[in-house]
């Protein structure tokens, strides 16, 4: 049974505040992560692209650096492997390769204050030759914003495919690239920025995109604030869908484990704004996943423990991706904590009994009910009375015992409505 999670959970009364830049930079993070720590996609298009609106008139500054952050987020649900994304012959023969950008603006039109972005979104493949994807569109039917991405994207990957060109050739190479894709003022606009006195340096080097990326930030989107619980709602739904996509069989985990989350915070009494922080804390428990090879996710069997230490390392980079988004701190710190066990042999710091947040004990539980009553590539789902069993067995050393003696019942009201339901599906 499908829940839409805006009517899940009490009226919380929190005030919110929350940087869209902050939150949008953290999901190109995720977007972005390889293990060898290459110079980041959507944080170098995003740099570049900032830069450039600033020398162009009738264009949204911040949509254009939003829109460029996230532009790939369609293609979240390919095989994390970004060489793909550089050979243009393959872009064009691929379906699902050529469908990316109406598949993200579709996601990104799910926060509706993002549908000017997700306009920007849509159109960052078409050419003003009338050549590009996936509507063929030309000339001004092709908006400056994604005009201003079309050039900043094939910048990168010119240069990833050329290594670090002498900054003449760079440009050389990009003028003639990019020629028949966006208008003359636009590539004028994206050549003089390249020629900014040590801004091409800066491209090249990862911790210099990042530096770039964070004062885009504070430039441009400093007093641009998600106010509205659905909003941020909204956009961390994007995060769980990014995490679920990394592995097989895991779409819609965290929303599910954040709609139960929900139900279990009522359940034992909390107040409303620590529900709704639970809540979105279970759309993001699993995105320091994305660092964790696909393969491990998708393996049968148990692990050993060599195997099991990236999965258990995921909360370092969770952490990691999470942090740098201000007033989130409460947040991020359940959704890192909800791997430690009640008796203190969890991670990642060991935490024991209360030391580990309330959020993280309900979020625990929640996450391996579902896990558990999931198919997985190499099984299918367990019973809920199986899960529940293992939930009750794991009770005092890894669940907290009250909030388990409060899910059971919970759960086996799941059990007796959706049964009947799956009979008739
Ligand atoms: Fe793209
Ligand atoms: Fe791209
Ligand atoms: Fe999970």
């Amino acid at each position: 049974m499908v829940v839409p999670s805006r009517f899940m959970g009490p009226v919380s009364e929190m005030p919110i505040h929350l940087c869209r830049g902050d939150l949008l930079a953290a999901l190109a993070q995720i977007l972005d992560y390889t293990p060898t720590g290459d110079v980041p996609h959507h944080g170098r298009v995003a740099a570049l692209a900032a830069r450039m609106a600033s020398r162009l008139h009738r264009i949204d500054r911040a949509s254009t650096f939003y829109a460029a952050l996230v532009h790939d987020i369609g293609l979240m649900e390919e095989p994390r492997d970004y060489s793909r994304l550089w050979d243009l012959e393959e872009q064009a023969n691929r379906p699902l390769t050529r469908s990316h950008p109406l598949a993200g603006a579709q996601m990104i039109e799910t926060v509706p204050e993002l549908s000017g972005v997700a306009e920007i979104i849509l159109d960052h493949h078409e050419w003003v030759n009338g050549h590009g994807y996936p509507q063929g569109k030309s000339g001004d039917e092709v908006g400056t914003a994604s005009q201003v991405l079309r050039f900043a994207d094939t910048c990168d990957i010119l240069l990833r495919e050329q290594g670090s060109p002498e900054l003449i050739a760079f440009l050389d190479a990009v003028r003639t690239r990019t020629a028949p894709q966006v208008a003359a003022p636009v590539a004028d606009a994206g050549i003089e920025v390249l020629g900014e006195t040590g801004f091409y340096a800066q491209l090249l080097s990862p911790g210099d995109v990042k530096f770039l990326v964070d004062t885009t930030i504070q430039r441009v989107a400093a007093d641009d604030f998600a106010t509205t619980e659905a909003e941020v709602t909204g956009l961390l739904e994007l995060f769980a869908n990014v995490t679920d996509a990394h592995a097989s069989d895991k779409i819609g985990h965290s929303r599910r484990v954040a709609n139960l989350s929900v139900l279990l915070a009522m359940a034992v009494g909390l107040a409303p704004d620590e529900t709704l922080k639970i809540k979105w804390a279970g759309f993001l428990h699993d995105v320091g996943m994305v660092a964790v090879p696909r393969a491990l996710l998708d393996k049968p069997g148990l692990l050993s423990d060599e195997e099991l230490a990236p999965i258990r390392g995921q909360a370092v980079h969770t952490e990691r991706f999470l942090s740098p988004i201000h007033g989130m701190e409460d947040v991020t710190a359940i959704a890192v904590s909800h791997g430690e066990a009640f008796d203190g042999s969890g991670y990642p710091r060991g935490l024991a009994g209360h030391e580990i947040p309330v959020g993280s004990r309900i979020i625990a539980i929640c996450d391996t009910f579902d896990a558990l009553t999931s198919r997985r590539p190499y099984r299918e789902a367990r019973d809920v009375s199986l899960a529940i069993d293992i939930l009750v067995r794991g009770s005092g050393s890894v669940f907290d015992p009250e909030i388990v003696t409060a899910a059971v019942p919970m759960f086996l009201v799941r059990m007796t409505v959706e049964e009947p339901l799956a009979a008739h599906a």
